[in-house]
């Protein structure tokens, strides 16, 4: 698919892998709306790359409805919807005192990472379908963003395993139903990627992340993440597919 003269609506699109994806596609010639909770960085990145910014919670239904609706507005049929918002979460199943995890976080990753991804897939989907065909009736893509800790999820990542487990188990449906319209959908799996989420740690600790990484050995870079999702917008013959993004990492149990 031309990213052209397309419209793409990113969720979390202000920071990390969604900001890379941001001015991928931007670059590449897209109508970009960044639909993030964080105000002053999607606004700022907005202006720079020449896109529009609808403060945005994922998890909320007329919040994705308006960001939505601003992105299907803005002269350009909107074909693309990337979905990188998310939040972690660490602890175990019960503490070293015996004591449960506790629901409330539970239910806020599982909100957000998951129920989010969905608000934003269905909602971009019903807009996308009202779009005009082009070659092979193909109409947009949709990319979501799980993680390898939705297969390797190591100690104490149990809401976040499960919450990327149900992106990517949406996967293959959302493919399924979606086909009739002419909507791909496709997910990539990240590694440990150098995001603002992980440049608080030190940088010994973030070196110390990268000794599983098969190769190279190293963290990702976001760029090499947007590149994936260019590829995946621009190869119309990916679909239903979850695509690990690692250097052959498999993630120990800690
Ligand atoms: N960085 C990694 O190593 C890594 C690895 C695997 C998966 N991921 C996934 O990639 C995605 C992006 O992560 P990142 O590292 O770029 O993180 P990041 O913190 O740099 O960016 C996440 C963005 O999501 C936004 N956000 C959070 N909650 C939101 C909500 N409810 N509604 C709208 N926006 C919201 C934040 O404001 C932020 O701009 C996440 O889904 C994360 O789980 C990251």
């Amino acid at each position: 698919m031309d990213i052209n003269g397309a419209g793409a609506i990113i969720s979390g699109g202000a920071s990390g892998l969604g900001e890379a994806t941001s001015r991928t596609l931007a670059a590449a010639g897209a109508k970009v709306t960044i639909a993030d909770l964080n105000a002053d960085k999607g606004k700022a990145l907005a202006d720079e790359i020449g896109g529009q910014f609808v403060q945005t919670d994922v998890s909320d239904e007329a919040s994705v409805a308006a960001a939505v609706d601003a992105a299907a507005a803005t002269g350009v049929p909107l074909r693309i919807a990337v979905s990188c918002a998310g939040i972690g979460w660490a602890s175990r199943v019960i503490g070293r005192d015996g004591s449960p995890h506790a629901l409330g976080p539970f239910q806020k990753v599982l909100e957000v990472n998951l129920i989010g991804t969905f608000n934003m897939m269905r909602l971009a989907a019903s807009a996308i379908s009202t779009t005009e065909p082009m070659a092979d009736g193909e109409r947009g893509v949709i990319v979501n963003t799980a993680s390898v800790a939705a297969f390797d999820g190591q100690i104490g990542q149990l809401a976040y395993s499960a919450s990327k487990g149900g992106v990517v188990g949406m996967t293959l449906p959302a493919a399924r139903d979606l086909a009739p319209v002419g909507i791909r959908v496709c997910t990539i799996a990240p590694g440990l990627f150098d995001t603002p989420l992980l440049g608080l740690l030190p940088p010994d600790q973030r070196g110390a992340l990268a000794k599983d990484v098969v190769f190279p050995k190293r963290l990702g870079n976001a760029v090499e993440y947007g590149h994936l999702v260019r590829t995946i917008v621009e190869n119309g013959y990916f679909n239903a597919e979850v695509f690990r993004l690692d250097g052959g990492l498999r993630m120990p149990p800690k």
